[in-house]
């Protein structure tokens, strides 16, 4: 009989470490005994307002569901362009910015190949860099969360990317514009990935027409409430971007998904509205958990914050609040140990948090 089909793995395949991914409101319900509805999801940093209401109705309408989408993306990225200020020749998009970072990672790196990651953050880019059997190299943070420029300059050397996102998931600071674009000197791509840039107002767009080696990475998921169906954005020099239609796969955003990308990009007034009221629901929130003891929340620009615990109750207050129905991310090691990122939902979300987190905590 022949080897079954796992045998013909890649050696890097075979003890790969995949992403850790959220739970689903379904199985937080389960574990804390509770409603479905009950539960407090803030776990993920999707919006608590939902799509926009003319994504909703366009949603209810349908579309061609029947038939193939365009492979050109010519509507999608006629709307981006109007939205983000960049040619239409410089977007792409996937089916959510995930698939962004895995055609960009795998159109440069061969196995052996070298990027750079800045950790603490988003856990797809190592993931990504594996699976394409490249070799990651850190160039960590300091105490503060902050790029270390120069660390990240001289891991560089030789690297086919730099990896970084900002606001930084999970510690919700943006980097100034003035360390990105030290750091864009480097002779390889730097992907700047802004899923949250809606949340802090700026954005590293403008720089590509200076700086072709700057690729930026956007998602509906966060600001448009898209999560679910899957769709964000490339904006880069124009070369690239051809280069990735071309090897994208040809129907890998669907109709549905592109439905409601329009519909919410002709409602973007609506959709900012949202977000500046979760950024002021965020400063709301960090006050406020602010003043329970011991517990220390990080300036962020994002929809979610970092926030320290007490000493040693990091994974008591995370369990303390999965069985009050409360559901938010833990990170057991170190830098992070003892914090929880929590995303910012509605105010009536934020103070189920704080009362349930005051009293997990005692
Ligand atoms: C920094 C960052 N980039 C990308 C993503 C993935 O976004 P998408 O839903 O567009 O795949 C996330 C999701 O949490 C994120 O935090």
């Amino acid at each position: 009989m022949a080897r079954g089909a796992a045998e013909f793995l890649q050696a890097h395949w075979r003890g790969l470490d995949p992403y850790d991914a959220a739970e689903p409101p379904e199985t937080l319900a389960e574990r804390a005994g509770v409603a479905e509805e009950a539960v407090v999801k803030l776990n993920a940093n999707e919006n608590p307002y939902g799509p926009s209401p003319k994504a909703l109705d366009a949603l209810r309408k349908g579309g061609r569901i029947a038939v193939y989408p365009d492979p050109a993306q010519t509507a999608m990225r006629r709307a981006l362009a109007a939205y983000t200020g960049a040619p239409p020749g410089q977007i792409v998009v996937g089916n959510g910015s995930d698939e962004i970072i895995d055609l960009v990672f795998r159109s440069v790196l061969a196995p052996g190949d070298r990027i750079v990651n800045t950790p603490p953050t988003f856990g797809m880019y190592d993931v990504i860099a594996h699976i394409c059997g490249a070799s990651v190299i850190a160039a960590e943070r300091n105490e503060r969360f902050e790029l270390d420029v120069q660390r990240t300059l001289d891991a560089a050397e030789g690297a086919k990317l730099i990896a970084l996102a900002s606001p930084n998931n999970p510690s919700g600071n943006a980097s100034p514009q003035a360390d990105i674009e030290r750091i864009l000197e480097a002779d390889c791509i730097v992907m700047v990935d802004e899923a949250y840039a809606e949340f802090a107002g700026r954005s590293v767009i403008p720089l590509i027409r200076r700086h072709p080696n700057l690729i930026a990475l956007r998602t509906m998921s966060k600001w448009a409430g898209l999560a679910g169906l899957r769709v964000g954005y490339g904006v880069m020099d124009a070369a690239m971007a051809d280069a990735l239609m071309r090897g994208k796969p040809p129907y890998n955003v669907s109709q549905t998904a592109e439905t409601a990308l329009l519909a919410s990009l002709d409602d973007a007034a609506l959709l900012n509205e949202r977000a500046a009221l979760i950024v002021q629901e965020r400063e709301r929130m960090t006050a406020l958990l602010a003043a329970l003891p011991g517990v220390e929340p990080l300036p962020s620009e994002a929809n979610f914050l970092l926030c320290r615990m007490p000493r040693g109750r990091g994974k008591a207050a995370y369990d303390g609040l999965a069985a009050r129905g409360v559901s938010v991310r833990y990170y057991p090691k170190a830098p992070l140990a003892d914090c929880l990122r929590i995303s910012v939902g509605t105010p009536s979300d934020t103070d189920r948090l704080v009362a349930a987190l005051e009293s997990a905590l005692g």
